[in-house]
């Protein structure tokens, strides 16, 4: 592997000045050239996060992955570290696929899938790396850990991969996705007391006729008295306003039962309501609270930023801290972002009638909106977050129906995608809290994430042709105790 590694590694030295910087972000994770997905092995290590992700350094579209690597004090400044897996054995010759990390005995092991796919024979195992310094990484020589003999009779070697660790009661396990003989998707439970040698327990959960034909990238996880099982299925069907792009995000909520490997799921719903969000990872923050990243993308696009030989193309999500409530998993933007947040505005309004306000004086492309009101008395509340004269990025929230839609409609470079309709829309609900709404909005230079009421966020890219006007708030009917903070992020 060392070879590959020095090839990529150099190859981003000489090249990463190339990039055209116009649509990068300011306070997400990015790769410094080239593809990326999912992220991987999320974890707090030696007081410091690392986060790894799908990477394919040498152009801005899928390729041979690659394990990207940077890491952060903060989880919002990155520093980028050396490419950590790179394809190099015959188990893993097409792909170091996605995967988790955990600490044990101070070293830092990578779990992930071994990807192979020639002349009609597609392959996908488990494979561990371990790290003395959590900077260099060394493949297994037992490699790979999980393979055919593992799943006989209970999966296909062809569809099987994103194996995520968890300890419980001094034991390894991984959460492994897979598919049913029948295309659905399924959740295989392995354990291990060492980390080198693993045994099939269960399936852990088998997905609906309706829950896809394929999950991916699981992540589980104890939080708030709950279970919670995340998953990224392929194809989810459409219902009401919910899994309306091509792949979902949906949080399980229930209990594991340990001695029998099976999930009993109390609860189930959508993760975000934007239109780019997938394949999210947890990991432990330094007080043991839960953070979750996801890829803002969506499969199925068109990627502007390779479109316009940007060189670069991919960016990971604001982190969010979660929580269950309610048989809900709901998100909190990670406190460190509300450092960030200069130039501090206010406008305050007892009531705001059938009329709009501006918010003056943002020119940056990072900025932060916080709104409230109550909403009584209100037919329609528009934000137009970015606004040009013939479209805009815009929120809308009708109190009648509860429903909070976020658009791009026609918005900057066009953006198009494989789903049966256009997507350039979602809505969802979000109901009042004492006739109230809050929504905290995070602009960066081309993408938008919304977190509404504290039980909904929406996540968006989009590419700005030109400079936006600043953003405006405009109201039918009739708001009272409204309240805006703006302010830039820097
Ligand atoms: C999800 C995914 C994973 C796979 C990886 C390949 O986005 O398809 O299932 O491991 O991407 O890059």
């Amino acid at each position: 592997m060392k070879e590959k590694l020095e090839q990529a590694n150099q190859y981003i030295k000489e090249n990463k000045g190339r990039i055209d910087p116009v649509y990068r972000q300011g306070y997400h994770l990015m790769a410094p050239i080239g593809w990326i997905n999912d992220p991987n092995g999320f974890v707090y290590y030696k007081g410091e996060y690392h986060l790894f992700y799908q990477y394919y350094p040498y152009d801005s579209i899928w390729g041979p992955m690659h394990w990207g690597h940077a890491k952060s004090k903060d989880l919002l400044h990155w520093e980028d570290l050396p490419v950590a897996l790179a394809p190099s054995e015959e188990y893993d010759i097409d792909g170091c696929f996605s995967g988790s990390a955990i600490e044990k005995d101070g070293k830092l092991y990578l779990m992930y899938t071994g990807h192979y796919e020639r002349e009609g024979i597609k392959r996908e195992v488990q494979c561990m790396a371990v790290s003395e310094d959590g900077i260099h990484f060394e493949k297994f020589l037992e490699n790979p850990v999980i393979s055919e003999q593992h799943i006989e009779g209970v999966a296909a070697i062809d569809d099987f991969r994103d194996p995520k660790i968890v300890e419980h009661d001094g034991l390894y396990y991984s959460v492994v996705a897979s598919k049913t003989a029948e295309q659905r998707g399924q959740i295989l439970l392995f354990q291990s007391d060492d980390l080198v040698h693993w045994q099939f327990t269960s399936i852990l959960l088998k997905g609906e006729k309706e829950q896809g034909i394929m999950w991916e990238c699981p992540d589980l996880f104890h939080l708030d008295g709950k279970d919670v099982l995340l998953i990224s299925p392929i194809e989810m069907e459409k219902k009401e306003n919910s899994y309306e792009n091509i792949n979902s995000t949906v949080a399980f909520i229930g209990e594991v039962d340990w001695s029998t490997g099976r999930f009993t799921v109390d609860n189930h719903h959508e993760i975000d309501f934007g239109l780019d969000f997938y394949a999210p990872q947890t990991c432990f923050d330094e007080q043991g609270k839960r953070i979750m990243v996801a890829w803002m993308q969506m499969w199925g696009r068109n990627m502007p930023t390779n479109e316009l030989g940007h060189l670069w193309a991919g960016t990971m999500t604001l982190p969010r801290e979660l929580h269950v409530v309610d048989q809900q998993v709901i998100q909190q933007p990670i406190n460190t972002i509300y450092k960030l947040i200069t130039d501090k505005k206010r406008i305050k309004k007892e009531k705001l009638e059938n009329s709009s306000i501006e918010l003056d004086n943002i020119e940056a492309k990072q900025f932060y909106i916080e709104l409230s009101g109550t909403l009584t008395q209100t037919e329609n509340l528009a934000i137009k977050v970015l606004r040009t004269n013939e479209s805009a990025v815009e929120l809308i929230y009708e109190p009648a129906t509860g429903y909070l839609s976020i658009s791009r409609d026609s918005f900057g470079f066009k953006i198009t995608g494989i789903e049966t309709e256009q997507l350039t829309k979602r809505t969802t609900r979000v109901p009042l809290i004492d006739n109230s709404l809050l929504l905290e909005v995070f602009r960066d230079t081309s993408s938008i994430e919304v977190f509404a009421n504290g039980v909904a966020t929406m996540s968006m890219n989009f590419y700005e042709k030109e400079q936006s006007e600043p953003p405006s708030v405009s109201v039918t009917g009739m708001i009272e105790k409204l309240k805006i903070n703006y302010g830039t992020i820097k």
